[in-house]
């Protein structure tokens, strides 16, 4: 049992002797102290309690801490208006560092009831590059799906990909002019891309050009042969040029479930929704209105224009017949149901998408799947230039996440080759490779999803600062001793004795690594995991100056070796929830 679980049911033992009546056992918590001067936890419940009881809650806190017996291995003392405070004698946390050292899941608990949660992130558009924006979604979801995995959930990873749509029309339209077949299988997104910008250009200059791309689209959309041919190759070239992004970031999906899978289901879908009553015709399309139900301002059915609130219905069929991104999402809220029985579904998307997934959730509600489980939009902000403006390239584009990507590993280069101890040239650029993409990554992580940050190559693959080099190079400083024992050396647990303050504080950080997996999932937030990670690494930096390892003796250096070993094996178990790699050396 953790240490604060253990500290909880001892108070709550207390209050059964003491005969107090627990109106809701949620009122008993234990916490990590907010100030560390106190202690190193911290209680309020003789001051939710003694109000109720009519006692001075601090007198109160004084009797339940001298009950408590605890005294064996831990200090109580009481303060302030009632808190109860709690210092473990250096003999507990020597107890604590070894349950978590011998566990193997080193203190991340199963959550009690394992959902099905779908993950639905990434999803770039098809016949366009992924641009640096779809960073956030990609390492966003990757770790959250990560995190939940760890702690018991069945997680399945779906990259609902742009496969269908408007950017066919032009795409045909410039492969029947003249595709250029080797381009194709050297780059694939760039050959597309080259195609998309030919036809997107001569539809602006041309009135014509644009019919033409149109005309292309809907013999796709009736099934034309042809048409349907150079889609599917689109689509499986995409798919390939995509791969090797991924691979790179180490990003992987369960499915690939692109819009076009839902294809043949969208008809009998919105005639549903219209027998139902849920859709009707509005101007020749259908639509989802407001139920009425909620104030105006809370309903995503509802847009406020110039003081009055008008209509604001989401379109599930076209004038033109055509189904669109909305009738797609109901779609996937039904396969995901029926198919995948998710218990939760997780939308890693722009936070500008934030009103069409409010009236998605709403619909989904009305349909009657709502009951029992949770729709989450995970949104994020955008990444900012140096100028404080969404991200450009010089020509106005957005940069192309591979462009980013080599960028960072010839900055990674820079400081390789400045600070690194390997010797080997290709290892070198192994590890060039690996520190700026994780320092990408890492960046991403370690801010809130939904602040916009900036993009600053340098500050992200420095060595100092909150970055993944400071953390990668921690982790390589905690191995690197046992690489200097070459193997001779035999951790045995029952050695472990503290006694230095910064053996106890390092201990004190890596037993909060549980709760910690934990906290993110309450609010998808992986940034909580990457600072506290920081916090350990200074936490490890901090012991290492101070307490020489291989130097001492007896059960003191038998105790700081496992100290290393117990904090690489966390930076490396949280860095992974991370999607971040670690190398052995650098
Ligand atoms: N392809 C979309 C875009 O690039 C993102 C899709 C997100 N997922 C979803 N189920 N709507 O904006």
């Amino acid at each position: 049992m953790m240490i604060v679980d253990q500290l909880r049911e001892r108070i709550l033992e207390v209050l059964r002797e003491l005969d107090v009546e627990v109106p809701n056992e949620g009122m008993v918590q234990v916490t990590g102290a907010r100030d560390l001067r106190f202690g190193d936890f911290q209680s309020n419940v003789a001051m939710v309690l003694g109000k109720r009881l009519g006692r001075v809650p601090l007198e109160f806190a004084g009797e339940v801490g001298e009950k408590m017996g605890v005294e064996d291995w831990c200090e109580v003392t009481t303060a302030g208006a009632g808190f109860l405070n709690f210092t473990l004698k250096p003999k507990a946390w020597a107890e604590v560092a070894r349950g978590q050292w011998e566990s193997d899941d080193l203190g991340v608990q199963q959550v009690g009831s394992a959902k099905t949660v779908v993950v639905d992130f990434s999803a770039p558009n098809v016949a366009k590059p992924m641009h640096v924006g779809h960073i956030r979604s990609t390492i966003i979801g990757e770790s959250l799906s990560r995190v939940a995995r760890k702690v018991g959930h069945r997680v399945i990873k779906d990259n609902h990909l742009g496969d269908w749509g408007t950017q066919f029309g032009m795409v045909t339209w410039a492969w029947k002019r003249g595709v250029d077949e080797e381009g194709l299988e050297k780059d694939p997104l760039q050959e597309l891309l080259r195609l998309y910008r030919e036809a997107s250009n001569a539809s602006k200059e041309d009135e014509g050009v644009k019919e033409e791309c149109r005309a292309e689209l809907v013999k796709l959309q009736q099934g034309d042969e042809e048409n349907t041919g150079i889609w599917e190759r689109c689509v499986e070239l995409s798919k390939r040029g995509l791969e090797r992004i991924y691979d790179r970031l180490g990003v992987g999906f369960d499915h690939w479930m692109g819009e076009s899978a839902y294809h043949d289901v969208l008809g009998p879908l919105v005639d549903r929704l219209l027998g139902e009553g849920l859709a009707r015709e509005s101007e020749g399309a259908v639509c989802v209105f407001s139920n009425g139900e909620g104030k105006p301002k809370n309903d995503p059915f509802k847009i406020n224009r110039d003081g009055e609130w008008e209509d604001f219905p989401m379109i599930i069929r076209k004038k033109d017949g055509a189904f669109n991104y909305a009738t797609t999402d109901l779609a996937t809220v039904e396969y995901r149901v029926r198919e995948w029985e998710a218990d939760e579904v997780w939308y890693v998307v722009d936070f500008r998408q934030g009103g069409h997934f409010s009236q998605l959730f709403d619909i989904t509600e009305r349909m009657g799947y709502g009951k029992g489980r949770k729709w989450v939009h995970v949104s994020f902000g955008t990444i900012l230039g140096k100028d404080g403006k969404p991200l450009k390239t010089r020509a106005g584009d957005l940069p192309q996440l591979e462009d980013v990507l080599d960028d960072a590993v010839k900055a990674a280069a820079v400081v390789v080759n400045e600070k690194s101890f390997v010797e080997d040239v290709e290892e070198r650029e192994r590890l060039a490779e690996l520190i700026g993409v994780n320092s990408v990554k890492f960046t991403e992580l370690s801010h809130h999803r939904m602040s916009d940050y900036l993009f600053d190559l340098e500050k992200m693959v420095s060595l100092e600062g909150d970055t993944a080099p400071y953390l990668l190079n921690s982790y390589v400083r905690s191995r690197s001793i046992f690489r200097k024992l070459d193997g001779n050396v035999d951790l045995d647990g029952g050695q472990l004795e503290l006694s230095e303050k910064a053996e106890i504080h390092l201990v004190r950080m890596l037993s909060g690594y549980g709760a910690q997996v934990h906290q993110v999932l309450d609010d998808f937030r992986p940034n909580l995991l990457a600072t506290y990670l920081l916090e350990v690494a200074r936490a490890f930096h901090s012991f290492y100056e101070a307490c020489p390892v291989l130097k001492s003796e007896g059960v003191t250096r038998m105790s700081r070796l496992i100290l290393c070993d117990l904090t690489s094996r966390v930076l490396k178990d949280g860095l992974n929830l991370l999607s971040i790699e670690v190398p052995e050396r650098m």
